[in-house]
């Protein structure tokens, strides 16, 4: 059931899917460092149930969390998944026995992320790939995304995938990439502070194509500002929830999936859907941002 709350916000469509504009991220579920199993398996699984029960029908995830693991919690709390619940997943890195993050691009590398993804979610076809370029403090790598992704368009016409996105992309890979298969979402760094997709976010608005930033709180540390905790106390808010409400309005193609391993942390963000952000407190968090 979508709660009134959560419906506040809006909705938006990934392909022939409409999600709620508030969505859940499922990176924080698995251990230390997104690799191993979680503390906690059965707080994990009570986030996933408690989101979906709370409205949420949009969870982003990849087979390289844990890895498989977040796919595991995701297919053990969920499955049979209800109808409306759409799974957004990425493919396009491998983790090493250090847990490192290593580029996975190539044919067979694609070919078998989608079959890990289809096995350990447990369904038939992917609704939504993303396709994911390496990326660093300086942003993402340039360079032609054309290979990989002409083979993640290969298997959306064998019918292992539904949908295809890009995550960690220039907006000249973005360029690239609409001209080679039809593209529902870009899922690239950005939030409040953190603002150097601005073109790309009205862009993709106009074109219809959702953006969705991942580290919408900021990531590992969640953000941290006077200017964000003075608005949050104005408004008897949490600086969690202003930064998501922040986001919500700057653009309707926004899809947010806040990250938590906890169901406390999960109602909060959840609760920025109805929070509403008065032109005054918008001038004061503009002052934040950067585009570096
Ligand atoms: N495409 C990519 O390359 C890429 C990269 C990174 C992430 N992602 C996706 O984006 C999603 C979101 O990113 P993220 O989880 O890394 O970062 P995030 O959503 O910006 O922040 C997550 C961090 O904020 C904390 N947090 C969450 N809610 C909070 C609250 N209300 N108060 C205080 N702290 C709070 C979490 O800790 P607690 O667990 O303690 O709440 C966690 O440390 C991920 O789940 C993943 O699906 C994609």
């Amino acid at each position: 059931m979508n709660t009134p709350a959560l419906a506040s916000a809006g909705t938006y469509s990934l392909g022939d899917h409409t999600v709620n504009r508030l969505g859940y991220g499922a990176m924080q579920l698995a251990g230390k460092g997104v690799f191993g199993p979680p503390k906690d398996t059965d707080a994990a699984l009570a986030v996933l149930q408690a989101a979906v029960e709370a409205g949420v029908n949009h969870i982003d995830t990849s087979d390289f969390y844990g890895p498989h693991i977040t796919n595991q919690l995701i297919r053990q709390a969920l499955h049979p998944y209800a109808s409306d619940l759409t799974l957004v997943t990425k493919i396009g890195a491998f983790r090493g026995a250090d847990a490192s993050w290593l580029p996975a691009l190539g044919r067979d590398d694609l070919t078998r992320a989608v079959h890990d993804n289809l096995r350990n979610l447990g369904v038939d076809a992917l609704t939504v790939v993303n396709l994911r370029i390496m990326f660093d403090v300086h942003g993402p790598a340039e360079g032609s995304i054309e290979e990989p992704l002409t083979v993640l368009a290969e298997l959306q016409r064998q019918g292992l995938v539904r949908h295809i996105g890009l995550s960690n992309v220039t907006r000249a890979q973005v360029a690239e990439g609409r001209a080679i298969a039809d593209i529902v979402c870009v899922q690239n760094q950005y939030n409040l502070v953190h603002r150097r997709d601005d073109a790309l976010i009205d862009e993709l608005a106009a074109a219809g194509i959702a953006y969705v930033p991942f580290f919408p709180l900021g990531g590992v540390t969640p953000l941290q500002s006077d200017a964000l905790s003075n608005v949050a106390r104005q408004l008897k808010a949490t600086p969690m929830q202003v930064a998501l409400a922040w986001l919500l309005q700057r653009a309707p193609n926004i899809l947010l999936i806040p990250g938590t391993s906890s169901v406390a942390h999960l109602h909060e963000n959840l609760g920025a859907a109805s929070l509403v952000l008065p032109a005054d407190a918008l001038d004061t968090l503009e002052k934040i941002g950067s585009t570096a």
